[in-house]
């Protein structure tokens, strides 16, 4: 069964574009391939969270996760941090990859951009460190954003590079998982674009019902159409295309013919999206604390995962090591 890796940082909570996007493919890919998900709690370090947030972050994504479907009986759900192999193998492919192909990767320079009183070396190196996550597993394939393209492409160098360097075939080079039509693209509520965590624009999975409804009133609209049958500004057009995820088709087809007769009170429809927002996400909020105050559930999560994670992880390394030239005494 091909192996599938995703990956997410543990800053933040899941938000809507999150759970009607890539999550809900993660769902159903339990059944098809051999998954792991885990949280990237080490690469949050890189921007020096406070050490009580640091934990609450990782428990967060974890139990927004659970929530949300993934299967801890179905794939290795795990934390980084608890694979010190993938440490180990990082230390091994940093020797292999050179600081000029690291400060050339877009996301670097960005970053170098936005904060440049926080250029350390775990920035630059952070691409390898997402390689190590994935050549550990040796994963076939990886769900990637475009933002994270370029990183998968370093992941296939340097997997490329240490079987060429040592005259092995110990990883596979990784693919970046495309959705394809299976991707719905949630869009924001600002009127343009994707929903996103630092565009902030979304509305999360544990928002409760009170900013569901404020959050949605404030959307961006318009004035209104002004003539029958009308073209839909962008802005009008994501707010369709939200209550096309959330809501059944007899209210799309209701407010698609006001709008259409210019008759569409956008107040109205507001308040219908937000409502239905609220059938899908206040039950997985629920589901959020349950399992949040359940330690014991979530330390038995936890141990399953790591277990499978360093199974497969050990393996790897074990051939790793031989290739580079570690003998035992
Ligand atoms: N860099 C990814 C992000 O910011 C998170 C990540 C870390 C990741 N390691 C990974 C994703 C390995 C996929 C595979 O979204």
């Amino acid at each position: 069964m091909e192996i599938v890796l995703s990956g997410i940082r543990s800053t933040g909570h899941l938000h809507l574009g999150n759970y009607f996007g890539a999550l809900r493919n993660y769902i159903k890919m339990q059944d098809e391939y051999n998954c792991y998900f885990f949280i990237a709690d080490l690469h949050s370090l890189t921007t020096h969270p406070h050490p009580d947030d640091f934990h609450s972050g990782v428990k967060t994504i974890l139990a927004e996760y659970l929530a949300s479907g993934l299967d801890p009986e179905k794939s290795a759900i795990f934390i980084q941090s608890d694979v010190p192999e993938i440490v180990e193998l990082y230390v091994l492919l940093n020797m292999i990859a050179y600081k000029g192909e690291l400060e050339r990767t877009a996301s670097f320079k960005e970053k170098v951009r936005k904060n440049p009183d926080n250029v350390n070396a775990g920035l630059l190196t952070y691409p390898v460190l997402m390689a190590a996550d994935i050549l550990v597993h040796r994963a076939h394939k990886v769900p990637v954003g475009k933002d994270q393209e370029q990183h998968l492409e370093i992941a296939r160098l340097l997997a490329r590079r240490f079987n060429n360097l040592y005259g092995v075939e110990v990883f596979p080079e990784p693919q970046a998982f495309n959705f394809g039509s299976d991707l719905i693209k949630v869009p924001g509520l600002d009127g343009s674009g994707k929903m996103g965590k630092s565009e902030g624009n979304g509305i999360y999975l544990y928002d409760d019902e009170k900013t569901i409804h404020k959050k949605v009133m404030k959307a961006v609209t318009d004035a209104g159409p002004t003539a029958p049958d009308s073209k839909m500004p962008e802005p009008v057009e994501n707010l369709f295309t939200l209550l096309k995820i959330v809501s059944d088709k007899e209210t799309v087809d209701h407010f698609t013919k006001a709008y259409n007769s210019c008759t569409i009170r956008y107040g109205d429809l507001k308040k219908q999206l937000a409502a239905d927002i609220c059938k899908h996400t206040l039950p997985i909020r629920e589901r959020i604390d349950d399992i949040s105050n359940d330690s014991d559930y979530l330390a038995k999560v936890v141990r399953k995962g790591r277990e499978k994670a360093r199974a497969s992880a050990s393996a790897t390394l074990a051939e790793v090591k031989r290739a580079v030239g570690f003998r035992s005494f």
